[in-house]
């Protein structure tokens, strides 16, 4: 059998899958360090629980959300808005794990985007059901900088769009190690994610934690 054939056999999806312009999916890029990336997740989440926000129009938001590193994205009735301090706990966020920062810059660079130093991660819980409607990330300073977004545990569809909310967004399956980094042209491209189906998985239990990595200030 030729080599690539053999190869295709073992991994049937390519390491890098592009999306856009822009924008690629790595696989399996985090499957190595899951086991150090869940461990520190717990750290920060015990630090600075996890919580429904509720958005601007009074909704309570279906995924549970905390924040590590120097700013941290919280949404009230008030707006959306990058914050220093942990509203409840009045605290700073926890720092970044070395895990995290490492996983970060590594996507980044094998996306194609030069030195990448975030200041926010978004640590996002999903429980069947729990869904994030289309929305662009646009509450950060430099829109030049890259967005770096890792799956881990339960699978879940990734929705894709383009600059306009009604651009049909493609859809994407991602699993446990997953990396989406998406920048440049496809910076401010619609994105979001269908309900979670439920599941069991064996480093998360019934859940999908999503990590997002900007670079905020
Ligand atoms: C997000 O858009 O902040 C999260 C995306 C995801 O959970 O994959
Ligand atoms: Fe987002």
């Amino acid at each position: 059998m030729p080599p690539d054939l053999h190869s295709l056999d073992l991994f049937e999806r390519p390491a890098q899958q592009p999306i856009a312009p822009g924008a690629v999916l790595l696989h399996g890029l985090a499957l190595a360090a899951a086991p150090q990336l869940l461990a520190d997740i717990a750290q920060v989440t015990t630090a600075a629980p996890l919580r429904h926000l509720v958005t601007p129009g009074g909704f309570r938001m279906s995924v549970a959300m905390s924040n590590c590193g120097a700013l941290g994205w919280v949404s009230d009735e008030r707006g959306y808005r990058y914050s220093a301090t942990d509203p409840l706990t009045g605290q700073p966020w926890p720092p970044m794990p070395a895990s995290f920062r490492a996983l970060a810059a590594d996507a980044a660079s094998q996306a194609g985007f030069g030195a990448f130093e975030p200041d926010a991660c978004l640590v996002n819980r999903y429980e069947p059901g729990a869904r994030l409607t289309l929305h662009q990330d646009r509450d950060e300073r430099d829109k030049r900088q890259p967005i770096v977004s890792v799956s881990l545990g339960l699978p879940a569809i990734f929705l894709f769009g383009g600059p306009k909310r009604n651009d049909r967004p493609q859809r994407l399956p991602l699993v446990h190690g997953d990396v989406v980094v998406w920048g440049g042209p496809s910076r401010l491209a619609y994105h979001g994610v269908l309900p979670l189906a439920d599941g069991e998985h064996p480093l998360t239990g019934p859940y999908r934690f999503n990590l997002t990595f900007r670079r905020a200030g």
